[in-house]
């Protein structure tokens, strides 16, 4: 009986999705009793967001972490002090990503602990943590390329959606009202990206360069307190990675704790506060963006050179 009753529920779903996406209310026998668009043309303000957010301090302890026969985290530490930014550097295998994957949750360290704010999140499920207000981007956009810009973007809002999947199925009015918010939300990210004339174009179509600032937008549709940035400025020309830099210190200025993972030190020196170098799963030096490159074991571990300053 209650196998029937899924299967019941199951084709009613499908045959709603396939032929009406937009919900009963949004078929077009009714359109024309409503007035109102999804999206208002003049949805949405220059500014990212309608609140701040809190300002929450991240702190990573002592993490260990083995694949295998792969140490990928030995010890790793860091304090990413709220509402500023901090960097997260190392060679390629040192075990950047795996701390973010640790801290978002969606691997388990072996050891140790991640803090944000007042709560323990260690070992807490992904939507769990997600949910506290962590966001995050990868370090191969994930987008789905089928789905245009704007419903990608829209993706990041789920978690304080209100409506039930049936109310907006159906075209309820809290269902409508969700997705008008969200819609619009969303909108103004992409203005604050600087995509919004994308907003209707197939993610897939996009550079790869705007592919990561949608995907940033899309992590902030949620007002993160945390937002974990894996390698952004991957593939950004020099007028995407200074519209990156400018986009960076004003999530921050909303009272957003920025961790980024990067490669391009004069970007990390231009809106860090502070910043932790890794090497091998451990901590080589933790400082500020002067004290850290102009550390001698920096320079010649990490940048292969003795001296401050530099990109590789
Ligand atoms: N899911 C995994 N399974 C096995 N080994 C992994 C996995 N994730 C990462 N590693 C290994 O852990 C080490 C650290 O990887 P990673 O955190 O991705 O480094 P980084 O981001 O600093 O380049 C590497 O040796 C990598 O091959
Ligand atoms: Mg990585």
């Amino acid at each position: 009986m209650q196998s029937w009753r899924l299967l019941i529920y199951g084709v009613v779903l499908l045959v709603l999705m396939v032929f009406a996406p937009h919900g009963i209310m949004g078929m077009p026998v009714w359109r024309r009793w409503r007035s109102r668009s999804p999206v208002a043309p003049d949805a949405g303000v220059a500014d990212m967001h309608d609140r701040p957010v809190a300002a929450l301090t991240l702190t990573v302890h002592n993490l260990h972490k083995q694949f295998g026969g792969v140490a990928a985290l030995q010890g790793c530490e860091l304090t990413a002090a709220g509402g500023s930014t901090h960097a997260l550097v190392g060679p390629n295998g040192s075990g950047k990503t795996t701390t973010l994957n640790v801290i978002s949750g969606f691997i388990r360290s072996d050891k140790g602990s991640v803090r944000i704010g007042e709560h323990d999140v260690s070992g807490l499920a992904p939507h769990r943590i997600a949910r506290l207000g962590v966001g995050r981007t990868f370090q191969t956009p994930k987008l789905l390329h089928g789905m245009s810009v704007l419903d990608n973007v829209r993706l990041g809002g789920f978690a304080s959606e209100q409506a039930s999947a049936v109310e907006i199925a159906l075209g309820l009015p809290r269902g409508r009202r969700d997705c008008h918010d969200s819609s619009a939300a969303a909108l103004r990210l992409l203005r604050f990206v600087g995509l919004a004339e994308r907003a209707d174009d197939l993610a897939g179509d996009l550079p790869h360069g705007q592919q990561r600032l949608v995907e940033i937008a899309r992590a902030m549709v949620g007002h993160p307190s945390l937002l974990l940035l894996d390698e952004p400025a991957a593939g950004l020309s020099m007028d995407e990675l200074d519209r990156l830099g400018a986009l960076i210190e004003a999530i921050v200025a909303l009272g957003t704790t920025v961790l980024i993972v990067e490669h391009h030190l004069e970007l990390i020196a231009r809106i860090s506060r502070s910043v932790t170098v890794l090497d091998r799963g451990a901590v080589l030096a933790a400082g500020t963006p002067d004290e850290v490159f102009s550390h001698p074991e920096v320079a010649r571990a990490y940048m292969g050179r003795e001296g401050t300053g530099g990109s590789r």
